[in-house]
This record gives C-alpha cells, structure tokens and sequence, in this order.
C-alpha cells in the first residue's frame, strides 16, 4: 500500500443510508456532507447517496455547497451557514437552498429569489432567530414571500442532544415556532429539527425531515452506543504503512519526550502518519492499532508524521499496514476507541483526517 489511505467503504455508506433511511420513514433524508463529508471527501460521498437517492444534501457554507454543484450533482442541497459576504445570488442561480438565521440574510435571499429556510434557535445558542425575533422575521419573510421575491420552503431548527428533558423543551418550542410562521402566513413544506442521535432515538422529533451526518458515517453519535447495534457500519478505515521496524533492547527511550522507554527487548514498528494527519497527539501511549489483524499498543508521543507501535516479537515488515481505525468487524479498532483515547469524540477523530492523507474509494 501507500504511505498513507483513507480507505472509503462506499458499499458500507450505500448500506448505512438504507438502514437510516428505513429507520426515520417515512421522514425524508438529508445527508450531512460538510466538512468534506466529515473527512471522507465530500463528492465521493455526496454522489454515492444522490445515486442512491437522499433526498437532500446538507452543508454548512454555500462554498460546500458550490462544490457540489460543480462536481455535477444535481440533488437538492441546503447551506446554513454564512458570514456578512452571503452571495445569495451564487446560491439562487445553482438552486441551492439558503437556511436563513438573520434578517440580512433574508434581505439578501429576497433580492435575488433565492429559496430559503428559516433557522430558528430553541435552545443551542448558535444561529438561527431567537424566538423574540422569529415573529417579525417570519412577518418579513411571509411579505417577500407574497411579493414573490422569495420562497419559504422550510423551517429548522437543531437540538443540543444533552438530555431528553432539554431536547423535549427545545422540540415544544419548535412546534410554537412552527405555529407561529403559520400564524404569520407562512407554510413550510420542511419542518426539520433531528441530527443522527434524535432521529434514532425519538420519533417525535423526526417531523418532515431528518438531518443526517455521524449515522451515514458509520461511527457512534455518543459515547457507549454502538454503531454495529444499529445495524451500521463504519465507513472510514485510516491505515498507514509501517516505515521502518527497529529490535530494541530493554529501558530504549521512545519518541519525544521520552514518555515511555521499552521494559524488555522488544520490536518497535514506525507508522507514517502523525497528527498532521488527524492523528490525535493527545492520544499517545493510549491508542491501539492493526497489523494483520492483531492488535497492537501505540506507544510514545504521536509526532506530526509518524508514531511508534510495539509488536513485542511479532513478525513485522516494512510496508506491512497499520490500520488505526476502521470497522471493528474486521479486527480493527474504531474512530471511538480513538475518540476516547483523545478524550474526544468521534466526529472530531474522522473529520480531523488531514489533506495529505489520498482517500481512496472502494464499494
Ligand atoms: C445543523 C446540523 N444539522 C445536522 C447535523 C448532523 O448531525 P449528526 O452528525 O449528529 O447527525 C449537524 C452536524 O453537526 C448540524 O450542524
């Protein structure tokens, strides 16, 4: 293999869709493809599920957006969010959908006939109107809509997921909300408000459409669930070549810093990845890989390029693979077990995966 792959399982993304898709109808589907697809390369993924027919692409800013559209794909798309330089036009001539959180976002829909949903903060303190100024949004936005100058299609909003007594707080006000655009003349077609976690857990936040991201991607949406329970499976396996394999006697140093020295003779494999490839630093001496199956602790500080692994006295050769992460069902570890080794969590472990890391499409 190469120095370095991110090997994408798109046979495994296909899979994933079908069983979400399945679990939240008969609510539509919008895959979550920002931040290059959660690190899996966001047109790779964006065409496999458009071929395999979401309904909806979902992206943070219209540059995601615009990269869709100029790889081709023709799914429809929603971007929600922007800074003060909004190119609404840009978004209306590639029939993107802009989700709005401000009046001069809206401004900027209308004056160009963009199609627009309205993004409304219940709770998380992120974007969207607050309720004291969705009134008079929803008033404003109801006027463009009658002048014909602008489309409502839809209302969302995104839940914090910290308890069920949170989420339910937030989901009450949403459907106020939701009233409360009716109230003004408005008549959204999409009413959205669930991510992976609520869309699985509580069929009474799935509404018109559920937003899908860490689900499609096949890694846990919180700590101690697991991804293969649900009938998932992860995408993403991160593998890097062993470089160089070293016989070491008892009490060698290893890596910077020195954290661990070797408590017997032992063999040390170098792996060519490092954190600035998403491997996580703060995870030294605590992350685990693969190497033909077996697992094996990495020890040392994780270095920009590279990390150390132990194989005792296991037969290792340089180019052998090193699997970080990947589908537990294979022998690998998972991008949680990783997450916990970072103290983190496992969107961050897939997303951080960096761009001199080539991902290669299988499936
Ligand atoms: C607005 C919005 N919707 C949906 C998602 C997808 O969430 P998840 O990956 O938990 O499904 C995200 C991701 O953070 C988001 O920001």
């Amino acid at each position: 293999m190469s120095l370095r792959e991110a090997r994408i399982d798109l046979a495994a993304l296909r899979s994933n869709l079908r069983v979400l898709t399945a679990a939240v109808a008969p609510a539509l589907v919008l895959g979550v493809v920002k931040a290059q697809a959660y690190g899996h390369g966001a047109v790779g993924v964006a065409r496999t599920l458009a071929d395999e027919g979401v309904d909806w692409l979902g992206v943070a800013d219209l540059g995601e957006a615009l990269e869709l559209r100029a790889a081709g794909i023709t799914t429809p798309v929603l971007s929600w969010l922007h800074g003060p330089d909004l190119d609404a036009a840009a978004a209306a001539q590639s029939d993107i959908d802009l989700g709005v959180s401000t009046v001069d976002q809206l401004e900027r829909a209308a004056a160009v006939g963009a199609t627009v949903q309205l993004k409304v903060d219940t709770g998380l303190s992120r974007n969207g109107f607050s309720s004291a100024e969705a009134i008079s949004a929803f008033a404003r936005a109801a006027d463009h809509e009658r002048g014909g100058r602008l489309r409502v299609r839809g209302i969302f909003s995104h839940l914090s997921n910290t308890s069920r007594e949170d989420d339910d707080r937030q989901i009450a006000l949403f459907a106020e909300l939701i009233d409360a655009a009716h109230d003004a003349g408005l008549d959204p077609e999409l009413r959205h408000i669930a991510s992976t976690e609520a869309a699985l857990t509580r069929p009474d936040a799935r509404l018109d459409l559920v937003r899908l991201g860490i689900g499609l991607y096949g890694v846990e949406y919180d700590e101690g669930v697991d991804p293969a329970e649900l009938g998932l499976t992860p995408v993403m396996e991160l593998a890097g070549s062993v470089t160089a394999v070293r016989r070491v006697p008892a009490g060698t140093g290893m890596s910077y810093g020195f954290i661990d020295r070797t408590s017997r003779e032992t063999t040390l494999a170098l792996v060519a990845l490092g954190y600035a490839d998403g491997v996580p630093r703060a995870a030294s001496r605590r992350g685990t890989v693969a190497i033909h199956g077996t697992t094996y602790p990495q020890v040392g500080r994780i270095a920009m390029d590279q990390f150390l692994v132990d194989v005792g006295d296991d037969p290792v050769a340089i180019g052998d693979r090193v699997v970080l992460w990947g589908d537990p069902a294979t022998g690998a570890p998972s991008a949680g077990d990783w997450a916990r080794a970072a103290g983190t969590i496992g969107y961050e472990i897939v997303t951080r995966v960096g761009a001199r890391v080539p991902r290669t499409y299988a499936g």
